[in-house]
């Protein structure tokens, strides 16, 4: 794989001809027309390194502690639903990639494979993301069962108390668990090999939503899911029930201004995620990396300040940790590697991030990832 699959870009294609367009599309798309989506990628792409020349650059190192457990580089897997769609197990063979890589995995509550099903299936501990819901005594169960499962950090996500409208699903109508249709018919018979392991593979379903899901009818659309189950009274005064209920680190997701930033510091995060979710909620918000040192300004240090939204090169981390971030988070470019090749796919992406970044600290003259700043930009 190494010769061929040389960027993220490459997992990309690959996976653009390995799954059916309406789960790639799941995880290549944003919310309505896609500004955000665009404004991600765009405005990191704006930003130019400044060179630095002849400093021993021999021992460039990229370990890393996040939440005082160390990491190997600054990176994490972000919470991604329906990750068992790009590849059969794909939640468990991503969390086992991750640690054979040491960084963290986050499990989506919207995930195929359950909690339970990844802790059996891997021995390093993972974290686990949740939303608030409006039966509080699933969100109860789900710390519960984050806390047997032992995960060592719980992801509150707080920008989903209504779903911005993706409009490429039911375009291409993705359905849950997948279905063959007339018009995706084709499409589903040349990825045989997806065919094989998803569509008619043993997890098909929310693995976290058992008993949760009318058996008979399914869910049909995530949209339609989303807007029964989310809560949108949702308030800070749940993220304090939250905190004083999940006795382990709590990360606070989808921060994108420095006043929720403040607030969320306030809460109890041991870190916050500046998250526009992947440019999939508000679309006309601003991009991550704009607002990225506004946010690490008004967190003065109270916490640990992670960072996501188009992450596709280790070039991206270094910008985003040169303005603060401690650490990034990978959505699509974790997906599509799993569609790609499954954990060797992941593998590989996660070799390339951190060969890029590696290259790209030495040549602004950076020797470790703990003395990125703003001088590596010019
Ligand atoms: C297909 C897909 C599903 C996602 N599902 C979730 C989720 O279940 N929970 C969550 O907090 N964020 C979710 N996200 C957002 C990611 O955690 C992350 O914020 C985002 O993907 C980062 O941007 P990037 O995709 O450009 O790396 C999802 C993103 C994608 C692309």
């Amino acid at each position: 794989m190494a010769a061929l699959i040389q960027s993220i870009g490459d997992l990309r294609e690959v996976a653009r001809r390995r799954i059916p367009r309406a789960i790639f599309d799941y995880a290549d798309g944003g919310s309505y027309e896609e500004r955000t989506l665009r404004r991600n990628a765009a405005d990191l792409d704006a930003l130019s390194f400044r060179q630095r020349v002849m400093i021993d650059v021999s021992g460039v190192s990229l370990a890393t502690t996040l939440l005082g457990t160390s990491a190997s580089l600054p990176l994490a897997i972000a919470p991604t639903g329906l990750a068992g769609f790009f590849h059969a197990d794909g939640e468990i063979l991503g969390a086992r990639a991750a640690a054979a890589f040491g960084i963290p995995f986050c499990l989506s509550t919207m995930s195929i494979c359950s909690i339970e099903d990844v802790r059996a299936a891997t021995t390093q501990p993972f974290w686990f993301q949740q939303y608030l819901m409006r039966d509080r005594g699933f969100n109860q169960d789900l710390i519960d069962r984050a806390i047997a499962a032992r995960c060592s950090a719980l992801m509150l996500t707080l920008d989903l108390q209504v779903i911005g409208e993706r409009r490429r699903d039911p375009r291409n109508g993705l359905t849950i668990p997948p279905r063959i249709t007339w018009r995706n018919a084709f499409d589903v018979a040349t990825k045989p090999s997806w065919a094989l392991g998803v569509l008619f593979g043993k997890r098909r379903t929310f693995g976290n939503l058992a008993g949760r899901i009318d058996g008979t009818s399914g869910i049909r659309t995530l949209a339609e899911w989303t807007a029964t189950q989310f809560d949108p009274t949702a308030n800070w005064r749940d993220v304090d029930w939250v905190r004083s209920r999940w006795p382990g680190k709590l990360i606070l997701k989808g921060i994108l201004d420095p006043a929720d930033a403040r607030l969320g510091l306030a809460a109890g995060a041991d870190a916050i995620v500046v998250s526009n979710h992947g440019g999939r909620q508000l679309d006309g918000a601003p991009s991550t990396i704009s607002v990225l040192p506004g946010i690490v300004d008004a967190i003065g240090g109270g916490c640990e300040v992670l960072f996501d939204g188009g992450i596709r090169s280790g070039q991206d981390l270094a910008k985003a940790l040169a303005l603060g971030a401690r650490a990034g988070l990978i959505g699509k470019s974790f997906l599509f590697a799993l569609a790609a090749g499954g954990e060797a796919g992941v593998t590989r992406a996660l070799c390339i991030l951190r060969d890029e970044l590696k290259v790209t600290l030495a040549l602004t003259g950076t020797t470790q990832v703990g003395a990125a700043g703003p001088h590596m930009l010019v």
